[in-house]
């Protein structure tokens, strides 16, 4: 998992479905993001297989599996669970936060993204997700 970034705001938590993912496009880096209802997990949108669109995927406890092949890829770890293949998806730390869920991305896919430097703060309660799922 991908340390030392900036939070950024990828949309609420209630325009996710509990147990589904969205994709979200920050900076040209294509992140899927998951509600599973008590947190949310959020890894690279792009399977090692043939690079099917993991936000699409069926979750399955603390995994997604991928609905190109069925690759089944670890929320936690990005590992690939099966088939046993040495291949990993980069997996990114988020947080719940006043209904909005934040991403850490890596400060240089973050730079590519934030118009300024420096945290994103909390969206105020009656802002609205600026586009896609959220305020991206
Ligand atoms: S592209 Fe994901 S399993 Fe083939």
């Amino acid at each position: 998992m991908k340390t030392n970034g900036r939070w950024m705001c990828v949309g609420s938590q209630t325009g996710i479905p509990v147990r589904e993912g969205r994709m979200a496009d920050v900076g040209g880096h294509e992140i899927a993001v998951f509600n599973l209802g008590d947190r949310a997990v959020a890894v690279e949108n792009r399977c090692p297989h043939r690079g099917g669109p993991l936000s699409d995927g069926i979750v399955a406890g603390d995994t997604v599996v991928c609905p190109l092949h069925a690759w089944k890829i670890c929320f936690s770890t990005g590992s690939v669970l099966r088939p046993a293949e040495m291949a990993c998806v980069s997996t990114y730390p988020t947080r719940v936060q006043d209904g909005y869920i934040y991403v850490s991305l890596p400060i240089e896919a973050s730079q590519e993204a934030a118009p300024s430097p420096g945290p994103m703060p909390a969206p105020a309660a009656d802002t609205p997700p600026a586009s896609g799922i959220g305020c991206v």
